[in-house]
């Protein structure tokens, strides 16, 4: 693995399992119950460029769970990027201030550009519609954790992805990460216009994937195993497209789909966030409470895959069974009042 982790590309099969692996250890640390200092002294510069709450918190939450902190600017507006400073001149003077630098950007390669210019571990936060590799990682991590409670393995899966694969760039990093996996079933539902790019299909195509584009949701689904679903990114649609689109209910993942479509066993993901608003048609909040809802679950698994990127990065992972000690403060038994007991 390089020192940065700024695409999927850069990682093979086994430096996936072994990120994976550092992060089933770290979650005594993510679920409260050990602390540790292994990053004590050390720095993280987060700078995010584009709005975020998930990505931005989960990785300052991970580097201070391992015991370092976290210095961090958010927009152009405060940062010298307003004034016309350069990727490379940001990356220098950052890097002369912290130990590694997570970042976010509108524009696809930005961070890459960024990286460019220093030796301190860079990740990407998401560069536009280009990739998010760390949340493809966490994605990946849930898929494992919960097939792994229902019996079930990678092999053969069948995984739905959904919404917005045009930008949707969580969909283009776990893409190309399942892909790295035994053959699975790929199914590809998008709205016209959204659809996932070509090469992407054609990458996974060429590893021995069964790659299957449908037009819409309404057909069987009894055998799937994941439904993997995004929110529209109007935020990167073109005047063109932004005027008059508006999502039809027949994109939308609710209880009725899961009962009649789908199997007790199907399990459903989103990156998050998912747009509440009415007239958005997003993953619909009917299936708060139902246990195939994973997204919380998934949401948490952000805190030991970063942690994990971070230890590795940063050289310290086999260290943290050393450094470990109880934790002292109140930690509730169960973090939300919806989540599904098994
Ligand atoms: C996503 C993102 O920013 O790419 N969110 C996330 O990081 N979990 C998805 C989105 O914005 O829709």
């Amino acid at each position: 693995m390089s020192s940065h982790l700024l695409s999927v590309d850069s990682l093979s099969r086994d430096h996936v399992d072994h990120l994976l692996r550092v992060a089933a250890r770290m979650e005594p640390i993510a679920q409260r119950r050990q602390v540790t200092r292994v990053l004590e002294g050390a720095v993280l510069g987060n700078l995010f460029f584009e709005a975020s709450t998930r990505t931005r918190v989960s990785f300052n939450a991970a580097f201070c769970r391992l015991g370092g902190s976290v210095c961090d600017t958010t927009g152009f507006t405060f940062s010298s990027m307003a004034k016309g400073e350069s990727l490379y001149d940001t990356s220098r003077v950052m890097s002369g201030y912290c130990d590694a630098i997570v970042m976010r950007h509108p524009e696809q390669g930005s961070v890459a550009e960024f990286a460019a210019a220093t030796h301190v571990p860079v990740i990407n936060g998401g560069d536009g519609p280009g990739e998010h590799p760390s949340q493809a990682l966490l994605d990946l991590y849930t898929i494992d954790k919960e097939f792994t409670r229902l019996g079930k393995s990678l092999a053969g899966a069948h995984v739905l992805l959904t919404g917005d694969l045009r930008y949707g760039r969580t969909v283009h990093s776990l893409i190309k990460l399942l892909s790295l996996y035994a053959p699975m079933r790929l199914t590809l539902v998008a709205p016209p216009g959204l659809e996932m790019p070509s090469h992407l299909i054609d990458l996974v195509a060429s590893r021995g994937h069964r790659v299957e584009q449908r037009d819409s949701l309404a057909s069987d689904f009894s055998d799937l195993d994941v439904v993997y679903t995004t929110r529209i990114q109007k935020e990167r649609f073109t005047a063109e497209m932004s005027e008059g689109f508006s999502l039809s209910r027949d994109f939308t993942v609710d209880r009725a789909f899961l009962d009649a479509r789908c199997s007790d066993t199907t399990i459903v993901m989103h990156p998050l966030p998912r747009d509440s608003r009415p007239d958005a048609n997003d993953l619909d909040v009917d299936l708060n409470g139902d246990p195939r809802l994973a997204i919380f679950r998934q949401t948490d698994n952000g805190i030991p895959v970063r942690m994990a990127i971070f230890a590795t990065l940063l050289q310290v992972e086999e260290l943290i069974e050393k450094d470990l000690r109880p934790v002292r403060w109140f930690v509730p038994g169960r973090v939300g009042v919806d989540d599904a007991p098994f």
